[in-house]
């Protein structure tokens, strides 16, 4: 081939090479078009051979020509491959849009059970009094439980707290009746002056709208010298007061329970009506059940090897789950057990 013929080879090159550039869509195409007309097996290297065949004179002329024609077909290449690369981001950015404007799957967290919000709520209005929180074992013997508070076997008492015995290779163990066997057990370990409050779970056979068998309390105990009952009253006001709001009012039942003398069952005033006669919660009466309470009795400190000529002490015990009913208005006891959502998502 001559130079002549080379001129129009080049030329027809750069044509077919423009309409397969204008074909080439996506950057894989693209490079098919670069292997195409810049590879080792493309035309122009074939011509790049054949320029050795030629006359001496022709050479030089032609090499330019091809090296022009690489030029061009490689500019070409490279400003075709950047249109692409544009239209490949603009088309990606209107594919992968995303409606910001749409609302959010709020994630569920949860929320705490009422009984353990109470728990919180009764146990911070006593930290603010200095009593500490203290827990003790569910299972317990039957010294703690019983015996140490002044109710020794056979005593009547018993029979208002009935519960499951376990079996612990002959010492009698048993689910407690009550938070107070946590009065002896802190009472060993401690020496007045002492304030605590004792949160947990106890065990009683009862099951009816307003007795779970399982159930929570709250105890208190309070030690030391000079201890009255004016303080216990003080301390209960209050706490009904923090709890249910400033016009609830308490009132002292005498009562009895065997490791307190004098005991009281202790009534706060309702929250609910103004001693009204239809009122469902307090049943006309404007008063509410709400715990025991009384003097810790000589007889737990002998247990404890206090000396009940220096100190004196008051405590007391209250349902949660009586507490937690009457502040979130919960009419029946067992709703607060079987776990149904559409109840615990109230809280
Ligand atoms: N432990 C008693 C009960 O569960 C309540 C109570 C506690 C009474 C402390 C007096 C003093 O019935």
């Amino acid at each position: 081939m001559n130079k002549i013929g080379m001129n129009e080879r080049v030329e027809a090159l750069k044509a077919e090479a423009a309409a397969a550039l204008e074909k080439a869509e996506t950057t894989q195409q693209l490079e098919d078009v670069r292997v195409r007309f810049l590879g080792k097996k493309s035309e122009l290297a074939k011509l790049r051979k054949g320029i050795g065949a030629l006359d001496k004179a022709e050479r030089p002329a032609v090499g330019k020509l091809l090296t022009e024609l690489q030029r061009s077909l490689a500019g070409g290449i490279e400003t075709r491959l950047e249109e692409i690369g544009r239209q490949e981001r603009a088309r990606q950015l209107q594919n992968e849009t995303i409606d910001i404007t749409l609302p959010g799957r709020a994630p569920s967290f949860g929320s705490e059970h009422p009984i353990s919000q109470t728990a919180r709520r009764m146990i911070d209005i006593f930290q603010s009094l200095g009593f500490e929180t203290v827990e003790g074992p569910e299972i317990d013997t039957e010294y703690y439980n019983f015996d140490a508070l002044n109710t020794p076997a056979h005593h009547p008492a018993r029979d208002m707290h009935d519960t499951f015995y376990i079996d612990c290779g002959g010492k009698p163990y048993l689910l407690r009746t009550h938070c107070s066997p946590m009065q002896v057990r802190y009472m060993e370990q401690h020496r007045p002056p002492l304030r605590i409050v004792v949160p947990g779970r106890v065990y009683r056979r009862d099951a009816d709208p307003t007795h779970s068998p399982m159930f929570h309390q709250l105890e208190g105990l309070a030690v030391g010298e000079g201890v009255r009952f004016s303080d216990l009253k003080g301390v209960l006001a209050l706490f009904a007061q923090e709890m249910f709001g400033a016009e609830t009012r308490v009132r002292f039942r005498p009562s009895y329970f065997p490791f307190t003398e004098p005991s009281a069952e202790v009534d706060f005033s309702c929250s609910f009506c103004d001693r009204d006669e239809s009122c469902r919660v307090c049943k006309g009466t404007g008063w509410l059940e709400i715990l025991g309470a009384g003097m810790v009795d000589p007889e737990v400190f002998k247990a404890v090897e206090y000396d009940a000529e220096r100190y004196t002490g008051f405590a007391f015990g209250m349902g949660i789950d009586r507490i937690a009913m009457l502040k979130y208005g919960i009419p029946d006891v067992r709703i607060l057990f079987q776990n149904d959502m559409r109840f615990l998502t109230q809280f």
